[in-house]
């Protein structure tokens, strides 16, 4: 059946308004319309490609949940290779770094200075303005396929927003990365459930593109930065992040030029205490040579761009003591064991109990009663016993066994098959009432 002109015409400018105000609102945190309006569009082209099917094609903003894949990942080799980058916590090493810039461009360099995305590098090709692949880094030259769950993420445009010819072929490359928000509540629901957890954010978003249906990605919420542009069109990498955010995508707004290093440990200075404030995870800033001509001059080692330094900052960890190790009981009757520690000041805030997550982890970490150890509370992460300080052990520290009976109400505990969890299978035990009222 041929589609009828004015069908076609409709169909290209729902799109196109559905385009232009998805990324108002995914993109540019700035929506235009309500989320009414916004539905009602969605849903008018949805009937009209159910009325007419052959006017659905991949870049339709219907079509961003695709079919699962079957046979695994396809291999991609990156035809510019993904590098990572040198990194160090050394003031004097980032000093050591701008002296080799001026000395090798004869003059001072001017920086753009960006923060350090915690999450997975991807690329991500558009061919005549069409999202065509997405993939992972891999190992730089090679990475998988994984164009299905970049398509989910909404922030990502599967149509760029211009008709530039210039920049309709283009790659660009990005950190992907899940909010700290979303990544908690996912932690919750795969607690209840007995399900292993993810350590940080970084490890759920990567878990989670590499999943062969696209449905786990689209409900789970992740989102990303674009960091590099390559594209001939643009002279200096700010420019080009500028230009690429006009045309759909999503950039951190949080990056300075700078014009020497002093303005450079400014603004990484000023990051430091406001790393916490963040919705997602970030661990230092990324320096760079804005100049694409110089940035071709400096060249790259077989690892590392020699234009680009990693300034990360240290891990917020803290010692404290363990005071007790005590059973929490969940809505589900799951039992976790918590750790209670003496209050102690991790970044910015008093932290006097972590969560130890399941008693497979307990085990793992050998966490006692009386034991010193290592709490950490990235900006990203709930506070967290990250690793017990052997060398303060008395020898009076206590084990924890797992416990056969709830401490509650005395039923037996009970561990399923394939779940990590322990759980009290009384439905009236108190303390799973408590919690299922405070829940509701
Ligand atoms: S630029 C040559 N900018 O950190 C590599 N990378 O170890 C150019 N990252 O693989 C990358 N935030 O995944 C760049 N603002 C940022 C970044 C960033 C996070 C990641 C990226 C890269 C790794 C470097």
């Amino acid at each position: 059946m041929t589609i009828p002109e004015n069908i076609r015409n409709k169909v290209k400018e729902i799109r196109k308004q559905i385009d232009f105000h998805n990324y108002r609102y995914y993109v540019l945190n700035q929506p235009l319309i309500s989320d009414y309006e916004y539905d009602m569009l969605l849903k008018e082209l949805i009937s009209i490609e159910k009325q007419y099917p052959e006017t659905i094609s991949p870049d339709s903003p219907t079509q961003r949940i695709g079919e699962q894949l079957t046979g695994g990942f396809k291999e991609v080799e990156h035809k510019i290779p993904m590098l990572s980058l040198d990194n160090t916590y050394s003031k004097e090493e980032v000093v050591e770094f701008d002296k080799r810039m001026q000395r090798e461009l004869g003059r001072q360099a001017e920086y753009v200075v960006e923060l350090k995305i915690d999450g997975l590098a991807v690329s991500l090709i558009y061919k005549d303005g069409v999202l065509v692949q997405g993939s992972t880094r891999g190992d730089g030259a090679v990475g998988d396929d994984i164009t299905h769950n970049i398509r989910t993420i909404k922030s990502i445009p599967l149509r760029v927003l211009t008709d530039d010819r210039e920049i309709m072929d283009i790659e660009v490359r990005g950190e992907i990365y899940m909010p700290i928000d979303t990544f908690r509540n996912l932690n919750k629901e795969r607690e209840e459930k007995g399900e292993p957890l993810f350590a940080n954010p970084r490890n759920a978003a990567a878990g989670t593109v590499k999943h062969l249906d696209p449905k786990v990605a689209y409900y789970r919420n992740l989102d990303i930065f674009i960091h590099t542009v390559l594209s001939e069109k643009y002279q200096a990498h700010y420019d080009a992040l500028i230009a690429s955010n006009k045309i759909g995508f999503k950039v951190n707004p949080n990056m300075k030029l700078c014009k020497n290093i002093d303005e450079v440990f400014d603004y990484c200075e000023s990051w430091k205490s406001r790393r916490n404030k963040l919705p997602y995870g970030m661990d230092g800033m990324v320096i760079k040579v804005n100049y694409f001509e110089d940035q071709e001059k400096l060249g790259t080692t077989e690892k590392n761009p020699r234009w680009s330094i990693a300034y990360k900052f240290p891990a917020q960890q803290v010692t404290t003591k363990v005071e007790d190790i005590v059973l929490q009981i969940g809505r589900t009757g799951i039992v976790t064991p918590v750790a209670i520690l003496t209050p102690v000041k991790v970044s910015g805030s008093t932290v006097s109990r972590a969560t130890l997550h399941n008693f497979d982890e307990l085990a793992r970490k050998d966490v006692r009663v009386g034991d010193t150890v290592f709490i950490e509370k990235g900006g990203e992460v709930i506070p967290e016993v990250v690793k017990v300080v052997l060398e303060k052990r008395t020898g009076k520290e206590k084990k924890v066994e797992i416990p056969k009976k709830c401490p509650v109400c005395g039923s037996r505990l009970v561990r399923q098959e394939r779940e990590v969890a322990i759980r009290c299978d009384n439905t009236r035990c108190p303390s799973q009432v408590k919690a299922r009222i405070e829940h509701f």
